[in-house]
């Protein structure tokens, strides 16, 4: 479908459009194309021999038929679907359903075509205990969808552990069964133990898949399918990617020009990456990218075990709205930014604004054209502003707003961050750092085998009054 395909558009960073200091040269980017042309088949290589499994996600017809044939199953006995999951197991669930359903999906009967969805990706006792005053009569028609790869994640236990007890209390023991569906590893891990114990039924995270990799597997799929999302034009956008992103030509590859200009510009001083789409409906894919770049290139040492501190801070800004929060500093502040906008051709809805009374006339230049036209002139007006400023800005296109096209989306950013991690010379799989928070946790909610931790922890955690004003 070449009509529906979303285009990157690089022209405004370059130095002709932005100047020599801030802009990319010819001359840089046939550097770029060099350095990255040999990583592009070095990349192809990688995913034949395993190493990369997250590529053929949008092959899975074992995830898909599973998927499936458990929603056909599910989703008429299911008023409100609930994601329990935090990081990778929750972002692009709530990323697929913001992009691919109706803003009152959850509100309006007649603006839904699958239950409502709620995805808890967090362990505030408010929100979750709000919802289950609502829900607490409706547990017979809702099901809970539980990821975790490991089990081991404190947030998503907690939750789980409170849900459950709920289901066995109002329902009865027998009733987990038909309530929960477990999206956890095959073969180990605490969730999957409790799988086997109940005999609940469960859904594969597939092995080598880091969670903020994801999204195309089980864990985002179910809740999609679930929730009247077609998933098989999100596979499809994904693979139609996979072709694009793993041609050999560099100037062809969206995804290694992408990488390539924001390693450059990263290396320029431009350490900042905001995205910043020009859509209600993409905003959230934003927040999931934000995990996915933090995670994969943030990183203390490169592969040769060398001390790096690297990676692009990724940033998440809305348009229209932001403009009036954030463009300020964006063009006068530091120019320490690369810029991605979303730009959407054909928003899913038209909204004609009318004529306004003859005390406002001044506001009938907008009179008579469609809400859609003003934002996409908002985000040309941008753009125009931060170039004013010279500063580098990068566009995704998307055609519409589909499942073709977010699935394309969604595998062009993970492709461009397994070239970012090459350019970088780091692994993007791996995420350390988070580690020593979740044992932190573990130790200060007094789990065996983290006295140790506890104790180290709590000299330097405690309020010291001296420093409390
Ligand atoms: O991207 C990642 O790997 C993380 O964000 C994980 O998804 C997150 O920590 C949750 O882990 P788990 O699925 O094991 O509960």
């Amino acid at each position: 479908m070449p009509e529906l395909q979303i285009k990157l558009y690089y022209k405004n960073v370059t130095a002709e459009i932005i100047g020599g200091e801030h802009g990319i040269t010819d001359a840089q980017l046939k550097t770029l194309s060099e350095k990255t042309s040999p990583l592009i088949s070095w990349l192809n290589k990688e995913r034949k021999t395993g190493k990369t499994p997250y590529r053929d996600l949008p092959y899975s017809k074992k995830t898909f038929q599973h998927v499936k044939k458990l929603t056909a199953q599910l989703k008429d006995q299911c008023e409100n679907l609930v994601v329990l999951g935090i990081g990778g197991s929750a972002l692009g669930n709530i990323a697929l359903q913001t992009a691919l359903n109706p803003y009152m999906h959850n509100l309006d009967d007649s603006q839904r075509t699958g239950p409502r969805l709620f995805v808890f990706d967090n362990i505030d006792p408010s929100q979750l205990a709000s919802f289950l005053d609502w829900a607490g009569d409706k547990l017979d028609k809702t099901i809970f969808n539980v990821i975790s790869k490991s089990g081991q994640t404190a947030e998503t236990a907690a939750q789980f552990s409170i849900i459950r007890k709920m289901l066995q209390d109002t329902l009865g023991p027998k009733a987990l069964k038909n309530h929960i569906v477990a999206t956890t590893d095959p073969k180990q891990g605490t969730l999957r133990k409790i799988v086997d114990d109940l005999k609940l039924q469960w859904l594969e995270v597939p092995d080598g898949v880091g969670g903020r990799f994801s999204v195309l597997s089980a864990v985002g799929l179910f809740s999609a399918a679930m929730c009247g999302i077609d998933i098989d034009s999100l596979l499809e956008g994904a693979r139609d990617m996979d072709k694009r992103a793993s041609v050999e030509d560099f100037y062809k590859n969206p995804a290694a020009i992408n990488a390539a200009i924001n390693y450059h510009c990263y290396n320029q001083g431009k350490k900042i990456s905001i995205m910043f789409p020009y859509s209600y409906a993409l905003k959230d894919l934003a927040d999931w990218y934000r995990q996915l770049w933090a995670e994969s290139l943030g990183k203390a040492n490169d592969l040769k075990g060398g001390e790096v501190h690297i990676g692009p801070t990724p940033v998440k800004a809305l348009g229209a709205t932001d403009q009036h929060s954030q463009v300020q500093l964006y063009r006068e502040g530091p120019s320490d930014k690369i810029f991605t906008f979303l730009e959407v051709k054909k928003h899913g809805r038209k909204l004609i604004m009318p004529m306004s009374s003859a005390s406002a006339k001044d506001l009938n230049y907008l009179a008579r054209k469609d809400m859609g036209e003003l934002l996409n002139a908002e985000k040309k007006a941008t753009e125009y502003a931060l170039l004013a400023s010279n500063r580098p800005c990068i566009t995704i296109v998307f055609p519409q707003v589909n499942a073709y096209t977010v699935g394309q989306f969604i595998y062009l950013y993970e492709v461009t961050t397994s070239f970012a991690g090459a350019l970088f010379g780091i692994n993007p799989y791996d995420q350390p750092a988070v580690e020593l928070g979740k044992e932190a946790t573990f130790a200060l909610m007094g789990k065996a085998g983290f006295e140790k931790l506890a104790r180290q922890i709590k000299p330097l955690t405690a309020l010291d009054g001296d420093f409390l004003v």
